[in-house]
């Protein structure tokens, strides 16, 4: 039996808008300063780049609903757009690296991969975003080309079916990849009005989706099949990466010219990516964490897929009015973000000390709040957080070059961080429909679901 104030509580939580609990842009500032720090790997980079986009200049990322974003319509240039400025910082450091010998007729990725066909596809957005500015320095449109020629050319080895490998040596197909290729192939094809890429970049998902979606276990999805060796178990940073890959092009299509041309494949990608929050959510565990093997019930937790399976919750829930999980992500995030010394955090100096700098002009391109790349944290921001340590970095976390293993310091999972506050960021600011997971499309719907609701739970008690 639930006790009376236990009714109470799930009145009050149908009834709340949301639940409050928010990062100090001091908070913010210092993940995404360990972030850029720990951030070394192709993937990595890739990740960093997205999530600043997203966090820093989203009208740029196509995870913003707006038509015709992709190619960016705003007049562009690299000094006026400051809040683009640590994004093609990264695609210039990059691309500057790249040998200036003559580009292989088969291509080659924009980084060592470290034997991954795919991650270093991963930067490609950031590459084109470069390109599309003028950014001054190397040659990006040459650079993204020779990338996407390497990944569809020969050096790269292909299931029987057409699936890129994720691997250089053999083929293999990881979980990963969904959010590491088929969003940058998406973004090119609409950058050079190339229909057939960014179907190319669904039919990827698809055939991924074929060979890792595990039906024995509700749809979740296993981590690597084919090759030498399987990691058949369900790896939640995994199912997260597809989730949000998935959503990227979901995104990509919606704001391109092409939006008319894939709506079939636009509603696949919302289902599926749906499909995987429907087999993860019933994991989540009582902490609001889940296991770092979704279902194994020996697996540590894992704050890192957590705060991404989040994030792709709020992403669903804006791009296609799909509101199921919006209760289990807010749960996850007021977990994760929650500070045992929250009062006294929220009105600390340090908290307030870092807020964007008014020296440097903002572009008026995001309608929030746009923390300044240059910011200087206070290291004592976090110093009695329950999921971060002193220094801002998300715990208990995944080991990223070791996906069996507990670890620490891990960059994704900072960047995962940032994704689930702008995500969250945006829905807040769409007026946060659905937060009660009602099916509603329109603010209307849900709110009446919550008086609905309401009521039946007061005739309950
Ligand atoms: C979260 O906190 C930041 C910094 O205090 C503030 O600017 C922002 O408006 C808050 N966001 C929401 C949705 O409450
Ligand atoms: C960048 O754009 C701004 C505003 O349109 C303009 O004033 C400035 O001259 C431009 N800078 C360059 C280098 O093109
Ligand atoms: C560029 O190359 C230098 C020297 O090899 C290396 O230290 C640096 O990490 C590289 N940067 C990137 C972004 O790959
Ligand atoms: C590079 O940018 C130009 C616009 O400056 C655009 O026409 C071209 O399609 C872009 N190429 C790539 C590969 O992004
Ligand atoms: C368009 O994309 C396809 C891959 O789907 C590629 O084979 C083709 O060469 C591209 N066309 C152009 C004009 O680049
Ligand atoms: C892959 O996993 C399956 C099922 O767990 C197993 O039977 C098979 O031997 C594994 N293959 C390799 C190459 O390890
Ligand atoms: C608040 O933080 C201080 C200093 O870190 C710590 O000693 C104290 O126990 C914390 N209080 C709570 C309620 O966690």
């Amino acid at each position: 039996m639930r006790s009376l104030g236990g009714r109470v509580l799930s009145l009050l939580y149908f009834l709340a808008p949301t639940l409050a609990q928010n990062l100090s842009d001091g908070q913010v500032a210092l993940v995404r300063q360990r972030l850029a720090e720990g951030a070394t790997k192709s993937w990595e980079l890739g990740t960093r780049a997205q999530t600043l986009l997203e966090l820093d200049a989203p009208s740029f990322s196509v995870l913003t609903p707006a038509p015709n974003i992709v190619p960016p319509i705003i007049p562009l240039n690299s000094t006026a757009n400051f809040t683009l400025s640590d994004v093609l910082s990264i695609a210039q450091s990059v691309v500057s690296n790249l040998s200036t010998t003559s580009v292989p007729a088969d291509g080659r990725p924009l980084i060592d991969g470290d034997g991954s066909a795919a991650d270093p596809a991963s930067i490609g957005v950031a590459v084109m975003l470069a390109n599309w500015t003028s950014l001054p320095g190397p040659n990006y449109a040459q650079a993204i080309e020779a990338q996407v020629t390497y990944l569809l050319g020969g050096q790269v080895p292909k299931s029987s079916k057409g699936a890129i490998s994720h691997r250089v040596s053999e083929v293999q197909l990881w979980s990963d990849f969904i959010y590491m290729v088929p969003p940058t192939l998406a973004y090119y094809g609409v950058v050079t009005n190339n229909k057939s890429m960014v179907q190319e970049a669904y039919t990827q998902i698809k055939l991924y989706r074929d060979v890792l979606r595990d039906d024995h276990a509700k749809g979740l999805w296993k981590h690597i099949e084919l090759g030498s060796f399987n990691d058949s178990g369900h790896w939640s940073t995994g199912n997260g990466w597809a989730a949000m890959g998935m959503l990227r092009v979901l995104g990509t299509m919606q704001d391109s010219q092409f939006s008319g041309s894939f709506k079939n494949q636009m509603k696949d990608l919302g289902n599926w990516a749906f499909e995987i929050q429907q087999a993860m959510y019933p994991q989540l565990q009582s902490n609001n964490l889940f296991r770092n093997y979704a279902d194994e019930d020996n697996s540590f937790s894992d704050a890192a897929s957590t705060a991404l399976m989040a994030a792709s919750v709020y992403r669903l829930s804006l791009l296609t009015g799909k509101h199921t999980h919006l209760p289990d992500a807010e749960r996850s995030r007021t977990t994760l973000f929650s500070l045992s010394n929250s009062s006294s955090e929220a009105a600390s100096p340090a908290a307030t000390s870092t807020s964007p700098s008014s020296a440097r002009p903002s572009t008026g391109t995001s309608s929030s709040s746009q923390i300044s790349p240059t910011a200087t944290p206070s290291p004592t921001v976090f110093s009695s957080a329950q999921h971060f340590t002193s220094d801002g970095w998300l715990t208990p976390v995944v080991n990223p070059n070791s996906f069996g293993d507990e670890g620490s310091d891990s960059p994704e999972a900072q960047a995962f961080v940032l994704m689930m506050q702008s995500a969250w960021r945006d829905w807040v600011a769409a007026g946060a429909v659905g937060a009660n997971g009602a099916l509603g499309r329109h603010e209307g719907v849900a709110t009446w679901g919550s008086v609905w609701l309401a009521l039946l739970i007061v005739l309950w008690i």
